[in-house]
């Protein structure tokens, strides 16, 4: 049994990421596009498309020439809930680098293995929920009900979110990634994006100053307090680095365990192997990662006029990686179409991206991962999607599940 692609995609079309079944598999048209156009002017978006692992990664590195500065603002658009300041993954070098050194040092390694035990407790924490809830079989739904729940109560705790107001955080990061298609939405959707928008940023406000007034030990009083060249952040600033954090720690990770069940139903050959000996769940992760990366491109722009694949792109034009593509790139990856968990790494994934902005939360996003599947390899026997059908995110950036109803059994 495997899980369908519920639109099949018509390569009579050029790749478009705001056509519905590009969206639902972007993958075959990434193919043609390598194959016939890697560097690829969209019009409509006034957007040079990269498909081409190597020139995905020139334009990663070389931030002089490639810039993130409209990276928040292509991505939000006015509904950026902090838009008097750039956030850090839309700032270049060497300005980003205090800021990111700053905000690093909860995500390290060390920071990173110290959470593990708590995240243990979570995962469980949820499962328990799930039993009391449905009894010992039944059906729930694996985004909603988990993946979205169990990110988001680590994030709020490393920043030291109350987390009753986590489910209200899944609403607001989920519309504020859906601001990318905002081209694609009408007034009653965009009215929607606001609201949630604002109620972000209202909320950090209040926990911003309560924080200012009574520093507990978490992250955002740490951001609070922190001097950063021998200046502290302004309000706008931590309230920025909040979102992103929010916006980076959340969706990501909920995206790769929604993927992750995706895959492995695809897969079931993978899946029985993985159950008998769970110290494949590492590599199940990294191809996961690689095969179907939860972000599918990024954004930078041109900061001078240049030539990138034969096409010349001019000073000023938008550029849009895509990471996704990059990792299906057959000039680097050995049968790079199929999914293998015996993949030995040939260069490094593009998932978290490359060059000055890699993902600070890489470690995290891992550990968080590997968690989750260990545990619910062991206190569920029976776990699998009851539908073939996969209803993706409405996102060309962001990919994974919007639902995923699984049939389980616990052990
Ligand atoms: C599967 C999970 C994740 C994936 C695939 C992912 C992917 C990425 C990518 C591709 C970038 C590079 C952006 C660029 O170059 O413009 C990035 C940056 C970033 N990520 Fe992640 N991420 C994940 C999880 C997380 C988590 C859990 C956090 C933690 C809070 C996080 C925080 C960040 C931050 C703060 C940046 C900006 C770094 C900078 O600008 O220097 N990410 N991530």
């Amino acid at each position: 049994m495997s899980l369908s692609n519920t639109v099949t995609a018509d390569l009579a079309d050029k790749y478009d990421p705001l056509n519905d079944a590009v969206k639902q598999n972007p993958y075959p048209y990434y193919a043609k596009m390598r194959a016939t156009e890697p560097v690829m002017y969209l019009p409509h978006m006034d957007t040079y498309a990269v498909a081409s692992y190597d020139d995905v990664d020139k334009v990663l590195k070389d931030h002089r020439l490639f810039s993130s500065q409209h990276f928040w603002p292509e991505l939000l658009g006015e509904y950026d809930p902090v838009p008097e300041v750039p956030p850090m993954i839309s700032m270049d070098p060497p300005n980003h680098v205090h800021l990111r050194k700053l905000a690093n040092k909860a995500f390290v390694p060390s920071k990173v293995a110290a959470m593990e035990g708590r995240a243990v407790e979570i995962v469980n924490e949820l499962i328990d929920g799930l039993v009391a809830k449905y009894g010992q079989e039944g059906e729930f739904d694996w985004v909603w009900e988990f993946t979205a729940l169990y990110p988001v109560t680590i994030i709020s705790e490393v920043l030291g979110v109350p987390t009753e107001r986590r489910a209200e955080f899944k609403v607001w990061v989920d519309d504020l990634l859906a601001a990318a298609n905002r081209q694609a939405y009408g007034p009653e959707r965009l009215a929607e994006i606001r609201k949630h928008s604002d109620e972000l940023r209202n909320f950090f406000e209040q926990l911003y100053d309560a924080r200012k007034a009574n520093p507990q030990d978490d992250l955002l009083s740490t951001l609070i307090t922190a001097e950063v060249q021998g200046e502290t952040m302004t309000r706008l600033e931590v309230l920025q680095m909040a979102t992103l954090l929010l916006i980076g720690g959340v969706e990501t990770t909920t995206n790769l365990l929604g993927c992750t069940m995706v895959e492995l139903h695809r897969h079931p050959e993978v899946y029985q192997r993985v159950r008998s000996d769970h110290s494949l769940v590492p590599p199940l992760l990294e191809e996961v990662l690689r095969f179907n990366p939860v972000v599918q491109m990024l954004f930078r722009h041109t900061k001078e006029d240049t030539e990138l694949g034969g096409v010349k792109i001019p000073k000023g034009k938008a550029v849009m990686p895509l990471l996704a593509s990059a990792n299906r790139d057959e000039s680097k990856y050995a049968n790079a179409d199929v999914f293998d968990i015996d993949r030995k790494q040939e260069v490094p994934m593009m998932s978290f991206g490359q060059g000055p902005h890699f993902c600070m939360g890489s470690f995290l996003a891992r550990m968080e991962a590997r968690v989750a599947m260990e545990q619910v390899l062991s206190r569920f026997e029976v776990l699998e999607p009851v539908s073939n059908e996969v209803h993706w995110l409405d996102s060309y950036f962001a990919r994974g599940p919007h639902s995923l109803r699984v049939r389980f059994k616990v052990r």
